[in-house]
């Protein structure tokens, strides 16, 4: 199974992920904290977008129009990483425990 960097811009938060964990699951399992909500495609509340590399969505129908699918725009809760990837999520955070 193939492990893929991921990328958060602007903060450079770096975290890995398998091509088969969504990137919003595997970004949490790092401490990292996206926006989310419904966490099945709908709702849009995590959408970032793919400044470079691949990735995929696991639903047939994420919540995108074609034009922003074409604009690199995709929802990490239902997408996973196909190679190292940079992306653009300017509300992402460490997660920090005392
Ligand atoms: S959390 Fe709702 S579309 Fe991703």
């Amino acid at each position: 199974m193939s492990v893929h960097t991921i990328v958060l811009l602007p903060g450079a938060i770096g975290f890995e992920a398998d091509g088969q964990t969504s990137i919003l699951h595997a970004a949490e399992s790092a401490g990292i904290e996206l926006p989310s909500s419904c966490r099945n495609g709908t709702c849009r509340t995590c959408i970032c977008r793919v400044r470079s590399g691949e990735a995929r969505h696991l639903i047939e129908w994420p919540s995108l129009s074609f034009d922003e699918k074409r604009e690199g725009w995709i929802l990490p809760c239902v997408a996973v990483a196909e190679s190292r990837l940079e992306l653009e999520a300017p509300l992402a955070r460490r997660v920090v425990f005392d």
